[in-house]
């Protein structure tokens, strides 16, 4: 420690989120974080040749982890935005998502984002879910969660009309879950996950460069298989 040798190896703090299925999620038996971003950033750490040290936390504190500096990378599932733009630099794009619907099997009202006038709508604060429905569904009762598990579980209780979220784990949910809701509509607004770092760091160009390179050599798609293939 402290020597500084030209080949010692950087050893970065990495930000994640600790429930966002299948990205970023608690092994109970491991007690090790895993998933898709887990694997990326990982694969990106091994290709730029650096270390990565990854802290788990709410979905918030990595978004002000980064305006604040306090960590090196953040990776979440985070959408880049214009407005995030201001305060976090960002990757270049390494996932296309966008926002879905979900309903509980039985319900026959919801078709659709049209259907949402007068229902309660559940999504995770400070996601661009919540800000998508505050634009666009001002009449819906929104609900927000500090997680949201506590959504899904409210929605298939009858506490809740719909769930609005990323279709990625909105899609694993519903796979996942004993089969209890499903999904409506079409993707609403797509999105696309950067990778999060402070205002200019200088790991965004290593970081680029590392994930053009493992996208080239078929690392990416490995990945990806892994947590979405079928
Ligand atoms: N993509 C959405 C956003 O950036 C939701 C991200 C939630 N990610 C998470 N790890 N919980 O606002």
């Amino acid at each position: 420690a402290g020597c500084n040798t030209g080949d010692a190896t950087e050893k970065y703090t990495v930000a994640t989120d600790n429930n966002f299925v299948p990205f970023e999620f608690l092994n109970e038996e491991t007690g090790e974080m895993e998933g898709f971003d887990i694997d990326l950033i990982k694969a990106i750490a091994d290709e730029a040749g650096f270390e990565v040290e990854i802290e788990s936390m709410k979905f918030d504190g990595v978004v002000s982890g980064m305006q604040s500096g306090r960590y090196d990378i953040g990776i979440a599932g985070m959408t880049i935005t214009e407005e995030r733009k201001e305060t976090i630099d960002f990757s270049d794009p390494y996932y296309d998502a966008g926002l879905m619907i979900a309903v509980n099997k039985d319900n026959e009202e919801i078709k659709s984002e049209d259907d949402l006038a007068g229902k309660k709508v559940g999504t995770r604060s400070g996601t661009t879910s919540e800000e998508y429905i505050k634009a666009n569904h001002p009449d819906a009762d929104l609900v927000t969660f500090p997680g949201i598990v506590e959504a899904y579980m409210d929605l298939e209780s009858g506490r809740l009309d719909a769930v609005m979220y990323d279709v990625p784990n909105v899609q694993y949910y519903v796979a996942n879950d004993s089969a209890k809701l499903k999904t409506v509509g079409d993707i609403l607004q797509g999105e696309q996950y950067g990778i999060a770092f402070p205002k200019d760091s200088e790991l965004v160009e290593d970081v680029n460069q590392a994930l053009e390179t493992i996208i080239e050599n078929g690392t990416y798609d490995d990945i990806y298989e892994k947590w979405f293939g079928e």
